[in-house]
């Protein structure tokens, strides 16, 4: 008997070593953590229940029945962040750099299943040298298999991708597949061919970094959603942001304990706004200052910075915020902007999570670069986001909300359920200048005329309350009690419910 103790004792420690001491050793010296170390960080501590430990290959192609690693390269099971349920999947890249075999594929989708049927997220942290080469085919199935996957989980439970290594080829359309991806500063890359490959190609001279590094991908690409400089400082985030999100699509999320005052004033709102119209202010000052201890998880903060989104607290429950952001680029909704904000708020509406949208847009960008990129077709992305969203939906235009703009950006025409204005609000077609040179084209010549009916333009339009005899705003609201009015919002939607008709899945404009 105890010799099959300690039998089952030294399997263990056999898995646990994955590809050998000295693999590790190299794995530490690039500055990255082992599959199990990064586990061991993620999930409380105790609380990681690993599955398929003993788990072998199968393939006897190159003579690979001689080696045979426990595990076979993923490390699989489920812990808890914070006292909550998450399924996790972690590459070993001291074995076989990581690859992805028939069994390893397997072992990813097994957790998956178990994920989805048990209503937990899934986090898979990525560090792989992609397909198993000596598997050929079978490892591309594997491969396959982990994408329908992705595919049925979508918008079930939330799925998160850490990049940590490598990850190349196909291999990049599991994480490109889920909700978020998070990658490491100069030590992860993504991409769908390598630079050896593009050189080859398009004769294009670029290196690993340049070509899918973390900047790459947080800046210009926008496949990725954040970056953190290390593996821990990678992990450490996750974990805080898992605490945002629900467990999967029939749960709303936590609520946290909170040490702040829901209906907390705050007098410098007031002066946020700056008295020329055409100035700058910083929209993010204004979701600390309405947040739960100020606190705000911004995502993808390093792309398309004409809007922010992220994730707050409100009375301790997660609020999403879609906000222009009038330092760049006045806010303006481009292709960038209307593709980063439509995404993000079909996750909160998959996921529950009401929607705070802050509007300070001039409207769309023109331009030819504009309408060759197709920016009609992404703009609507975001009008049909919104319009498709049933989550409660609070807005709040701060400044301008101009045209098509003010349509698209959460408006009680897109069911908007409370929409406030400040008084510094001006809801129109455009601006007063534009208006009146369209206007009054033939006067154009007579500075003062213009100027006179560009201040009549403004007197009448450049306010919230065209807009407020309408009912399209709900309430013109003082600054410094934005957030006693936006918590009061947020809780008088709590039981709301809302669907849309029946059918087999929506066909936005993608
Ligand atoms: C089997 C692999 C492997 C692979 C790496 N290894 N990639 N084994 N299949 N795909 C093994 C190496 O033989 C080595 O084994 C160990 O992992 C570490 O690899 P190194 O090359 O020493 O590490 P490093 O210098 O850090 O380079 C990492 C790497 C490189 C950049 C990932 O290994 C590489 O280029 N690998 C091949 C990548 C690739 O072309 N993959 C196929 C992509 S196509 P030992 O025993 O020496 O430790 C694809 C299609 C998917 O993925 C399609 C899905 C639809």
């Amino acid at each position: 008997m105890r010799d099959i103790l300690e039998e089952l004792e030294d399997r263990r420690e056999q898995a646990r070593l994955g590809g050998g001491k000295k693999r590790i050793d190299a794995q530490h010296a690039k500055g990255k953590l082992t599959a199990r170390e990064r586990i061991e960080i993620l999930v409380d501590e105790g609380s990681f229940e690993e599955y398929d430990m003993f788990v072998t290959h199968r393939c006897t192609e190159f003579d690979m029945e001689k080696t045979k690693m426990s595990g076979d390269g993923v490390v699989t099971g489920w812990g808890t962040v914070n006292g909550r349920m998450i399924y996790v999947y972690s590459q070993d890249f001291t074995v076989f750099g990581g690859s992805l075999s028939e069994t390893h594929a397997k072992k990813i989708c097994k957790i998956m299943d178990m994920a989805m049927k048990n209503g937990a997220p899934l986090i898979g942290i990525n560090d792989s040298g992609g397909a198993r080469i000596q598997e050929g085919v079978a490892s591309l199935g594997g491969y396959a298999d982990v994408f329908q996957m992705n595919t049925l989980a979508s918008g079930v439970i939330p799925q998160i991708s850490m990049i940590m290594g490598p990850c190349a080829g196909g291999a990049v359309y599991s994480p490109a597949m889920t909700d978020f991806i998070f990658m490491v500063r100069d030590s992860s890359y993504m991409f769908v061919t390598g630079p050896d490959v593009v050189k080859t190609v398009t004769n294009e001279i670029v290196t690993a970094e340049e070509l899918g590094g973390a900047k790459t991908h947080t800046t210009k690409s926008s496949v990725a959603d954040n970056a953190y400089d290390n593996d821990v400082e990678a992990l450490a985030a996750l974990r805080q942001f898992i605490d945002f999100l629900p467990l999967n699509n029939r749960e709303k999320p936590p609520v946290r304990p909170f040490f702040d005052t829901p209906d907390r004033q705050d007098p410098s709102l007031d002066s946020l706004i700056p008295d020329n119209p055409n100035k700058p202010y910083d929209i993010k000052e204004l979701v600390h200052k309405i947040a739960d201890e100020g606190g705000f998880f911004e995502i993808q903060p390093d792309y398309a910075k004409n809007i922010v989104t992220g994730f707050i607290r409100m009375e301790g429950s997660t609020v999403g915020v879609v906000a222009n952001q009038p330092l760049v680029l006045a806010g303006v909704l481009d292709i960038a902007a209307s593709r980063k904000a439509a995404r993000f708020v079909r996750f909160c509406d998959c996921f529950n999570i009401p929607i705070l949208t802050l509007v300070d847009v001039p409207g769309f960008l023109p331009g030819t670069a504009q309408e060759y990129g197709g920016v009609i077709k992404h703009g609507a992305k975001l009008l049909f986001a919104y319009g498709e969203a049933t989550v409660p939906k609070v807005t709040l235009i701060t400044r301008k909300a101009y045209g098509g703009a003010y349509d698209v950006m959460a408006s009680k025409h897109l069911r908007g359920d409370v929409n406030y204005a400040w008084p510094t609000a001006e809801i129109a077609v455009m601006g007063a200048k534009g208006a009146t040179e369209i206007l009054y084209r033939s006067e154009l010549g007579d500075k003062e005329k213009i100027a006179k009916r560009t201040k009549d333009y403004e007197d009448r339009f450049a306010n919230p309350f065209v807009a407020a005899e309408m009912g399209f705003i709900d309430d013109v609201i003082m600054p410094h009690n934005t957030r006693k009015r936006l918590t009061r919002a947020f809780a008088s939607l709590r039981k709301k419910d809302l669907q849309n008709p029946w059918k087999k899945h929506d066909n936005i404009p993608l």
